[in-house]
């Protein structure tokens, strides 16, 4: 059985989007382990520019040798990911080849939000193999949530 790791950060529409990638994995037969970015430190998304390089995030698996896919998502912010985030993707041992999905939620000025965990992510090795922004200006009902399955769906994996 291939095995998906899902990271977020979120305040709620990117695990809305998160969850639901979850339940398109299992579809696919996937063993799915989802977790959630957080700081040891809680704070408002402003202060994490501030502190960007010295962010402490609580604990996240240790190992991504065992997962065949890693899922990273993230809210936009000033047209970029999220500081937390980032510091999530610095903290991934050097992997190899790892596939990585790439997701974003945001009200439509995704800027370098993508771009840029791409790019953290091409220090330590891993190939981006799809990625999307998904518009967080209506709420994700049943309909949008489809956008979701679909775009799993497109992924040659
Ligand atoms: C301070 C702040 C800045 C934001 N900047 C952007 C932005 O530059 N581009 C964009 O598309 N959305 C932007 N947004 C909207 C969020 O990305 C969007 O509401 C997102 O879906 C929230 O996800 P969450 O509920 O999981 O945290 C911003 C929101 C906040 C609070």
């Amino acid at each position: 059985m291939k095995k998906v790791l899902i990271t977020y950060y979120s305040k709620g529409e990117v695990a809305k989007v998160a969850k639901r990638m979850q339940t398109s994995f299992e579809k696919k037969k996937f063993k799915v382990t989802i977790k959630e970015i957080k700081l040891k430190e809680e704070m408002e998304i402003k202060k994490q520019f501030k502190k960007e390089k010295k962010l402490e995030l609580s604990s996240m698996p240790k190992s991504i040798s065992s997962y065949d896919i890693i899922v990273i998502g993230t809210q936009i912010v000033s047209f970029t990911s999220v500081p937390a985030v980032n510091a999530y993707i610095r903290s991934l041992p050097k992997a190899n080849e790892k596939k990585v999905i790439l997701f974003a939620t945001g009200i439509g000025l995704p800027g370098k939000a993508i771009k840029k965990m791409s790019s953290l992510l091409s220090m330590n090795g891993c190939k981006v193999i799809g990625s999307k922004v998904f518009s967080s200006i209506f709420e994700f009902d049943e309909r949008k949530l489809k956008e979701v399955d679909a775009f799993i769906e497109s992924i040659q994996v």
